[in-house]
């Protein structure tokens, strides 16, 4: 276990979207780590999971009910942890995707991935921005994705929104890094982390599978670089390499052949 320098020790780590998956695992890591916990989620799990962790790693844990989807709830959260606590690391994990032909996409399903992905990760930085430049050193860790890197067809508005994410990042982190706040982005490729996403990666074929890393390990090398102060983390080499070497086009093309499998399924 990494040692945290003391100016963490009293100063909380918040997590969006900690209810399960790689959230949950970044949470964990966090508690292995001592630091005390805001956790974030649309459902009254993250009662049970904020109850289990302090439990376990004996850290402060709080369970916070919030749909990130609207804009209003964000803005009462961020006042909310304003008001009574001091917080050194932001992770803006929760974010949702899917695969569907775009003509027959709900509105309601491509605004809410707009909204959580897009609108919950600017305004939530934005408002508890004052407070992270309040601490000695400070970070922000921003959950991106290897779609980032590929316009996808099938993915609706999905890699728009984490290309959104990485470059968001990016300048935040050219802005801010010289205050003591250091902005870090990560691509994570496919995780196994809810049944509906093991049916959408098993429907992808060997090429799917092959790419497959576990939410724990995203989550320890995540923060690991973020507190090291990394700008760009990444977690699956080969996805990484492919899509710096493989022309934009090509990678289009075949990375929509991939997914379009999992419409048919
Ligand atoms: N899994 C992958 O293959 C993969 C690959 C690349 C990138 N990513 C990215 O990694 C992040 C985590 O993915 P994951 O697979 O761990 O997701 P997941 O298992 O679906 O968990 C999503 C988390 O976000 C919360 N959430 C969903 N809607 C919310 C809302 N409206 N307001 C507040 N919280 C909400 C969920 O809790 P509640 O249901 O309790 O609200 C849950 O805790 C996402 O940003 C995703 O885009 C995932």
């Amino acid at each position: 276990m990494s040692p945290i320098p003391n100016s963490m020790n009293s100063a909380y780590a918040i997590v969006t979207g900690a209810s399960r998956g790689l959230g949950k695992a970044i949470a964990i890591e966090l508690a292995r780590k001592n630091i005390p916990l805001i956790l974030v989620s649309s459902s009254d799990k993250i009662s049970i999971v904020a109850s289990e962790i302090k439990e376990q790693y004996q850290v402060n844990c709080i369970a916070i009910v919030c749909d990130l989807t609207q804009e209003e709830n964000v803005l009462s959260l961020a006042n909310q942890i304003n008001e009574y606590y001091d917080v050194f690391l932001l992770v803006n994990n929760a974010g949702l995707g899917g695969t569907q032909p775009f003509e027959i996409a709900p509105i309601d399903y491509v605004n809410a991935i707009i909204q959580l992905n897009v609108m919950a990760t600017s305004i939530l930085t934005r408002q508890l921005i004052s407070n992270l430049l309040r601490q000695k050193r400070s970070y922000i860790l921003n959950v991106s994705s290897m779609a980032a890197f590929s316009p996808i067809g099938y993915k609706m508005v999905y890699p728009a929104s984490k290309a959104f994410i990485r470059s968001f990042s990016l300048g935040l982190n050219a802005e801010f890094k010289s205050r003591g706040l250091s902005v870090s982005v990560v691509a994570p490729g496919a995780m196994a982390t809810s049944p509906d996403i093991v049916r959408r990666i098993n429907g992808q074929g060997f090429w799917g599978r092959l790419t497959l890393v576990a939410p724990e390990k995203v989550a320890r090398k995540s923060i690991c670089q973020t507190l090291k102060g990394r700008k760009e983390i990444v977690v699956n080499p080969l996805s990484y390499f492919f899509s710096q070497i493989v022309p934009q086009s090509i990678r289009t093309f075949l990375l929509t052949r991939v997914v379009r499998r999992e419409t048919l399924l």
